[in-house]
């Protein structure tokens, strides 16, 4: 786990855990961060599943221009795809490009029994149907 959170009541499911490879295609799903609507992303990284909010932290636009594709060729790190921002997969932070000095926001995550949640906190809630 990337951090010690727990499952709850409150925890949401995002996809079943062999939907998302090391190194792959991520998976994408709806949110609120502060209220406005948004987009959470999962990808696996070091064999852990790690969860941000899909907004770079340059300009705030979606990473992912063809859906779903967040790493770069490497496979090293998050790359936004407008102006290719690169991010530490496991920690968020700009690792080159125009991002400089900021990071990807995290969401909390949870894979358990090979599915894989995320936890609503203060700042990102579920979207409301
Ligand atoms: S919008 Fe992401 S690199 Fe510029």
């Amino acid at each position: 786990m990337p951090d010690s959170t727990e499952m709850s009541e409150s925890s949401i499911f995002i996809c079943e855990s062999s939907q998302i490879e090391e190194g792959g295609r991520g998976v994408r799903f709806p949110l609120t961060a502060a209220g406005e609507d948004a987009i959470g992303f999962v990808v696996r990284f070091e064999q852990e599943v790690r969860g941000y909010l899909n907004r770079c932290a340059h300009v705030p636009m979606e990473l992912d221009w063809n859906q779903g594709e967040f790493f770069e060729a490497s496979g090293l790190y998050l790359m936004c795809a407008t102006h290719g921002a690169l991010y530490e997969p496991d920690t968020g932070k700009c690792a080159g490009g125009p991002c400089r000095g900021g990071s990807l926001k995290q969401i909390k995550v949870i894979e358990k029994e090979q599915k894989i949640f995320w936890q609503p906190d203060d700042f990102f809630r579920p979207v409301i149907a």
